[in-house]
């Protein structure tokens, strides 16, 4: 498994333990070339990553990362070749962007799969995806919405979340090559506890077990949260997400210094804790 670098906190104000700011270009520059110098060769992007994408080329300088990008969700109004078409100029737009870098696509609105023009928007993306010799995938937030897809569309890899409290890709055994996400739940499990628990009340209980989980172990929370994301089954490239350089050095040693580790025990089917679409957090 490989460590993979998010870039979200690089275009947008991110996270329930965010700064309220996107990370300031020499900031996401410094943090590309540690990420590089410690082996970390894929980034994870979007178009609906504000500037992120457009600028992404630029912060990366020499170094020669390989890029996933996203879609955005279909707009509502185009149906049809206006679909087609649109999904074309989209992906062409990310293409002029990223360069040779782009090497996969993936849908960031899998769900837009599902619909009637479903069938036409998967053909746009891979006969594009043919050309510019990418691979095409999703990024879904559970298993059971890749599984759904997978009955009706050739997925080469998926994004999904997974960390110690959100298990389900381990009850899933996905059968595809999985670019795993949220192994910090977006920084609760890196917060202290008091303040995880103050920013997303719901998490509370969840998230004493897992310090005491940590505790006991004597292990801290980021070596803890990177060991139990390479335990999850299928999973070929871990990305994480940092909004400052010292974040990602961090994340870069306590990578080499975790073991694989299984907890079950912390996992939580409660989706007002382990879904983000489903969080009630508290402002700072
Ligand atoms: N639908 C999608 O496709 C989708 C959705 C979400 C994310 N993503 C991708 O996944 C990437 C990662 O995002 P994520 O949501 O999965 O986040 P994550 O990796 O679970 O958590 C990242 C957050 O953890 C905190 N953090 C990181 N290193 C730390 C350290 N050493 N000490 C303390 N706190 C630290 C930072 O938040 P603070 O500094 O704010 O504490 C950072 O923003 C994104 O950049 C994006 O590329 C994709």
């Amino acid at each position: 498994m490989e460590l993979a670098l998010g870039t979200v906190q690089f275009g947008m104000a991110y996270g329930i333990a965010g700064s309220g700011a996107a990370v300031p270009a020499g900031e996401a520059a410094a943090i590309l070339a540690c990420a590089f110098e410690a082996g970390v060769r894929w980034l994870d992007t979007a178009a609906a990553y504000g500037d992120a994408e457009a600028r992404l080329r630029s912060l990366m300088g020499r170094h020669a990362f390989k890029i996933v990008t996203k879609l955005r969700p279909a707009p509502a109004d185009r149906h049809g070749d206006a679909l087609a078409q649109w999904a074309q100029e989209e992906l062409q737009r990310s293409r002029e962007c990223l360069g040779d870098a782009l090497r996969v696509l993936m849908f960031h609105r899998p769900e837009d799969l599902l619909s009637p023009d479903g069938p036409l928007l998967w053909e746009a993306a891979a006969r594009f995806a043919r050309d510019a010799h990418c691979a095409l995938g999703v990024s879904c937030y559970e298993p059971a919405t890749l599984e759904k897809l997978r009955l009706h569309y050739p997925i080469e890899l998926a994004q999904l979340p997974g960390n110690a409290l959100d298990q389900r890709l381990a009850q899933a055994q996905p059968r595809v090559a999985i670019h795993l996400r949220s192994a910090f739940l977006q920084g609760l499990l890196l917060m202290p506890l008091e303040q995880g628990a103050r920013r997303l009340p719901a998490a509370a209980a969840a998230l004493g077990r897992w310090h005491g989980w940590c505790r006991e172990r004597g292990l801290a929370p980021l070596v803890a949260a990177l060991g139990i994301a390479k335990g999850l089954p299928a999973v070929t490239h871990c990305v994480v997400g940092a909004e400052t350089l010292a974040q990602f050095e961090a994340i870069a040693r306590a990578w080499q210094d975790a073991p694989v580790l299984h907890a079950p025990e912390l996992a939580v089917d409660d989706l007002a804790v382990i879904d983000p679409r489903h969080w009630k957090a508290v402002s700072a």
